[in-house]
């Protein structure tokens, strides 16, 4: 689906190659590291078996992290290496426990801060050791306290011990205890072996494959860098509205200020019957072509519809009658049935005046915008399919007066006050006329719609009564979209080669009024 989607689609597709810039970048980096590649290199090829990362990186004097860098980086390169993840536990000593390895027990050290002649508990409290080791003293009986001594408790040594003390190895696992001296660590290091294509210099792989490489068949000597499929790509910061989209959204407003309900469109296949045969448009007329109009294969054709109307259909064409004397011609259930993909939006208008008619009256103001699709030559403002704006009031005793009117009023509200109508021939609109209006820049009246009265033999085998007209026009949402953001090309506007920043950089749409 063109316009809606493609700039998401080609958003996705340009991950490709952010990604492949990724690994650039990673390699880049890895490239600072150079050193401690091939120091590593060095390493794995005199080691006879393999090379511990931890072992490496100690010997080396670099970080261990460092090291599994450059592990990465050379894994990136093939199987220059090949580095095994281990895991090894061991025991590792807290914060306290390395002070008490280096400095002896709280209790040892609170003995040792006892002089012969007594310390005042409140002094020893200070000491950082203090609190923990006095209470251990205590209940060792190591110490005693002089609770009636002046100047308040004093600390007095009881027994005379010399300390020595040796770093305990072995731990149990009591977990329970809240002061963890010892704890169980993982530690994980690589086990590092020569690579199938083992060698101490290291070879630029290619990221991308380019038309010269091709033409010269140097990329038959080149190493490539696989491709890493697992790589996420770059997520888009936001969604942006397609300027399509976005002027859309100001004719949407439009319709909805002037009191217009919007149409389901959500069918862009349709049968020929509502397309064509119920807006009165002969079997043999040449838009009915395959010049013209896409038809579909499977399901080639409908075949649910309202039979009485599709009678009636038939009747005015090939008989006549509401005062019409018809085509004359052999009407075929078999072209009508016949699926395409919507040449235009009114086939969506006559499915809505035909459930129209099927209550009892009430006037009724209607739009749409959507896509709609024609076997067309492209060239530079026309593609296979596009957008129809189409606007449609019923209502009894309407004149090609209202119809100029309403236009005059819709063009008002898009900053067009200059407007022209020139006589013009549709199957299905009898006045027909299209709508010019004076462009300021070009100096010239361009076209800007198409619009007419409905016919009677549209609109009485569907029922409605005698003294109702339907007024109706229509334009298209692109070229109003090209004028506003300045786009000459359609193709910059749909398709494969928009260019996204175009998309997210034009501002909302503001039709001067
Ligand atoms: N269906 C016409 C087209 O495709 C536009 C139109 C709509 C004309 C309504 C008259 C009335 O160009």
């Amino acid at each position: 689906k063109g316009t809606l989607f493609s700039p998401f689609l080609t958003s996705l597709l340009g991950s490709r190659d952010v990604t492949s810039g990724l690994f650039q970048a990673s390699q880049g980096s890895s490239m600072a590291d150079t050193g401690v590649v091939e120091s590593l290199l060095g390493l794995v090829e005199k080691a006879d078996g393999g090379v511990d990362s931890l072992e490496a990186a100690a010997g080396l004097g670099v970080d261990h992290q460092l090291l599994v860098g450059a592990v990465k980086s050379l894994q990136a390169l093939g199987d220059l290496i090949s580095a095994e993840l281990r895991s090894s536990k061991h025991w590792e000593l807290s914060g306290e426990g390395t002070e008490i390895a280096e400095q002896g027990s709280h209790e040892a050290r609170v003995f040792g801060s006892i002089p012969p002649q007594g310390l005042t508990q409140s002094d020893l409290m200070k000491l950082s050791f203090g609190k923990i080791g006095f209470s251990k003293a205590m209940s060792s009986k190591w110490i005693r306290v002089d609770k009636a001594h002046e100047g308040g408790p004093r600390v007095f040594r009881t027994v005379r011990i010399k300390f020595t003390w040796t770093v305990i190895t072995a731990f149990s696992e009591n977990r329970s205890s809240t002061r963890v001296l010892p704890a169980f660590r993982t530690v994980k290091s690589y086990w590092i072996t020569k690579g199938s294509s083992f060698s101490t210099t290291i070879t630029k792989q290619e990221t991308e494959l380019t038309p010269e490489m091709i033409a010269s068949g140097s990329w038959k000597e080149k190493k490539f860098k696989p491709y890493n499929f697992q790589a996420m790509g770059v997520a888009p910061d936001c969604g942006h509205m397609h300027p399509l989209m976005k002027v859309r959204t100001q004719f949407r407003q439009i319709f909805l200020e002037m009191g217009f309900t919007e149409m389901p469109t959500n069918n862009f296949i349709e049968s020929s019957f509502w397309n064509f045969d119920s807006l009165f448009q002969p079997q043999q007329h040449p838009a009915r072509d395959q010049h013209d109009t896409f038809f579909l294969s499977d399901p080639a054709l409908a075949h649910d519809f309202p039979q009485d109307y599709l009678e009636r259909v038939k009747k005015v064409h090939s008989e006549g009658g509401y005062g019409s004397q018809g085509y004359k011609y052999a009407w075929k259930v078999e072209e009508a049935q016949k699926n395409i993909l919507r040449t235009h939006t009114t086939a969506v208008s006559a499915r809505m005046l035909y459930k129209l008619a099927q209550q009892k009256f009430t006037p009724v103001k209607y739009f749409s915008i959507d896509r709609v699709f024609r076997n067309e030559t492209l060239d530079a403002t026309h593609l296979a399919e596009f957008h129809q704006i189409e606007g449609v009031v019923a209502d009894r005793g309407l004149t090609l007066g209202d119809l100029m009117g309403i236009l005059h009023a819709f063009f008002t509200k898009l900053g067009i006050t200059k407007l022209r109508f020139k006589p013009a021939y549709n199957p299905y609109t009898e006045p027909s006329m299209e709508v010019f209006s004076y462009h300021e820049g070009l100096k010239k009246w361009v076209e800007v719609g198409n619009s007419g009265v409905f016919r009677p033999e549209m609109l009485l085998p569907m029922g409605l009564p005698e003294d109702v007209s339907v007024i109706a026009w229509g334009l298209s949402l692109e070229r109003p979209t090209m004028i506003k953001y300045g786009i000459n090309n359609i193709r910059e506007l749909v398709g494969h080669k928009v260019n996204l920043q175009m998309v997210y950089d034009s501002p909302v749409c503001r039709l001067e009024s």
